[in-house]
């Protein structure tokens, strides 16, 4: 059996469910796919600590030494900033490894550029996981585009914004209460500042907005307020009026051509599709041509949801095997 080698670069909370899945689904993806995985290097910043017991000689520290690893040629990448991930997947992909990215800073930024590069050397670039965590969006929208135009995009994009106004409107719990939670379900950015500021839906909007339309607003023109600015006041006078706390994130072409967005805390009623996405759910819904609204929901966060759809993005990569050289 042909085997193809790995590389897990960031081994916090994603990073280690990708390796969970490989290795509970091993068997399993070896006989639907007729190809062996092996994770063969981890990049971590500090080796000292194994996080995943077994895992200690598979940690690195050196991009050059992921790289060097013979028939390395795929690289999941779930680092937080734009950089050092952005300069680590460009050498992958140089290096010609498909890359599969959970990184939605560098996503919504270099996006379109590590594409470019892709196409150039010949590799693929899987990037579900950046939005909307287990919720298929990227694939499903890239199938509609294929004959639908979208006119609008309009969704909840972080899960724990709508876990923390979930949880103040249902059980009473306080900002900080709910927070904390979020953060121990593993659900939080290491810097939470980013999703209750609005600043994590925001990027996932873009990367939409760079599918859908080839292009993003600029940055600047976009209104971004967080949940931050909702008191637990607010959110029991809206339930009490039977209302309900939305942070949305929407983007629209308009009728000119030009493409403008907006991010921040909407009051939504019974009747609106975003009512019913409570906890950590994401929703995401797509204003087309042809089919009509169609609305994704599901989890938007967590070790499990997000993980899965990298190694899915993996599993398509490996379906097309496009230009795909596999070590025996
Ligand atoms: N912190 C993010 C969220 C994780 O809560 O949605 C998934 O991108």
């Amino acid at each position: 059996m042909a085997t193809i080698k790995a590389a897990i670069l960031g081994f916090g909370t994603v990073g280690q469910g990708i390796y969970h899945i490989l290795n509970e689904k091993r068997e399993e993806l070896k006989n639907k796919l007729g190809i062996e995985l092996e994770v063969a290097k981890i990049l971590v910043t500090d080796t000292s600590r194994e996080r995943v017991p077994g895992t200690a000689h598979l940690m690195t520290t050196s991009m050059d030494e992921v790289l060097a690893e013979p028939g390395m040629q795929v690289v999941f990448e779930a680092i937080v900033n734009e950089e050092p991930a952005f300069t680590y997947l460009k050498r992958a992909v140089e290096h010609k490894c498909h890359v599969i990215t959970a990184n939605k800073v560098m996503f919504a930024k270099r996006g379109l550029e590590l594409q470019d590069l892709a196409k150039v050397n010949g590799v693929f670039v899987g990037f579900e996981a950046t939005t909307a965590g287990g919720v298929p969006v990227i694939k499903t929208m890239k199938n509609i585009l294929l004959v639908n135009d979208v006119s609008r995009i309009q969704g909840v994009l972080n899960g724990t914004s709508n876990y923390i106004l979930t949880k103040m409107r249902s059980q009473g719990w306080s900002f900080e209460t709910a927070l904390k939670e979020a953060q121990n379900l593993g659900y939080a950015e290491a810097d939470p500042y980013n999703d209750i500021s609005g600043q994590d839906a925001f990027k996932k909007l873009m990367i939409l907005s760079a599918l859908a339309f080839g292009e993003q607003p600029d940055w600047a023109d976009v209104d971004v307020v967080g949940i931050d600015s909702i008191s637990a006041e607010q959110v029991k006078e809206a339930c009490e009026k039977g209302l309900r706390y939305r942070h949305v994130a929407e983007v629209e072409k308009l009728a000119d051509g030009k493409v403008v967005a907006k991010v921040g805390p909407q009051l939504v009623d019974k009747e609106h599709p975003l009512y019913p996405v409570d906890d950590v759910n994401n929703a995401v819904a797509l204003d087309t041509n042809y089919i009509g609204t169609l609305t994704l929901i599901g989890p938007g966060a967590g070790m499990y949801p997000t993980a899965s759809v990298m190694v899915e993005d993996y599993a398509e990569i490996i379906g097309k095997r496009a230009g795909f050289v596999v070590t025996i």
